[in-house]
């Protein structure tokens, strides 16, 4: 697949002159769970705190990206893996641009977090996981889409015909059950905040 393929660049000389300019370390905080757990409301506004404290960050999410760049995925396990594999690598390059990236999607199983763990490099990965009990996701219902995989209307759902892991160790875990959303974020910021600063 990569044959006659030379890849080239400096990737610490470039990345840390792009951190010093930034004034920032970059990181990827990988929020993980199930849907409707919060990734997206916790990625975001932790997102709106990270720019607030003057720092350069992007959000990448699972409905937007599967939206986009990959619109031809589906849910079976290997699309799954494929959708991951892929945002990924675009982490990689937003890493060695300087950027912290803030990735919401629900890479469900150990084996998928792991290979993004090792596209993206074990210190640079910070997972956290997002573990509302799937009976408040599943009653919050933001989309309908836990009715409609009941009425076995959306096939491999996660948590329903499709499985989810929880991480064994993960960086940090949150119950937005029990947290409220705010002061969730503020303490993710508390414990990112020495990972992304010299
Ligand atoms: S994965 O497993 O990491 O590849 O999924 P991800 O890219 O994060 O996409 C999850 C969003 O897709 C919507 N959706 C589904 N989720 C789970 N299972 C099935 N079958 C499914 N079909 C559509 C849903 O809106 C997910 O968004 P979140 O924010 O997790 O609710
Ligand atoms: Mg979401």
């Amino acid at each position: 697949m990569t044959t006659n393929i030379h890849t080239t660049f400096d990737k610490i000389y470039d990345r840390r002159k792009k951190e010093e300019f930034l004034n920032q370390r970059s990181k990827v905080i990988w929020f993980t769970g199930l849907s409707g757990s919060g990734k997206t409301t916790l990625a975001s506004g932790l997102e709106r705190l990270l720019f607030k404290k003057g720092h350069f960050c992007q959000v990448l999410d699972g409905d937007n990206i599967r939206s986009g760049i990959n619109n031809n995925l589906t849910f079976t396990e290997d699309d799954r893996r494929e959708n991951i594999r892929r945002i990924a690598e675009v982490c990689k390059l937003y890493l060695n641009s300087g950027v912290i990236t803030l990735c919401a999607f629900i890479s469900p199983t150990n084996e998928i977090r792991d290979m993004a763990r090792e596209i993206i490099g074990e210190e640079d990965f910070l997972e956290i996981h997002v573990n509302t009990p799937i009976e408040i996701c599943e009653e919050r219902d933001v989309k309908g889409l836990y009715a409609k995989a009941r009425q076995g209307k959306i096939p491999n759902f996660t948590g329903i015909s499709s499985p989810f892991e929880a991480p064994i160790s993960p960086f940090y875990r949150i119950d937005t059950s029990k947290q409220e959303a705010e002061k969730a974020v503020e303490m993710l910021f508390e414990k990112v905040g020495e990972e992304i600063s010299w």
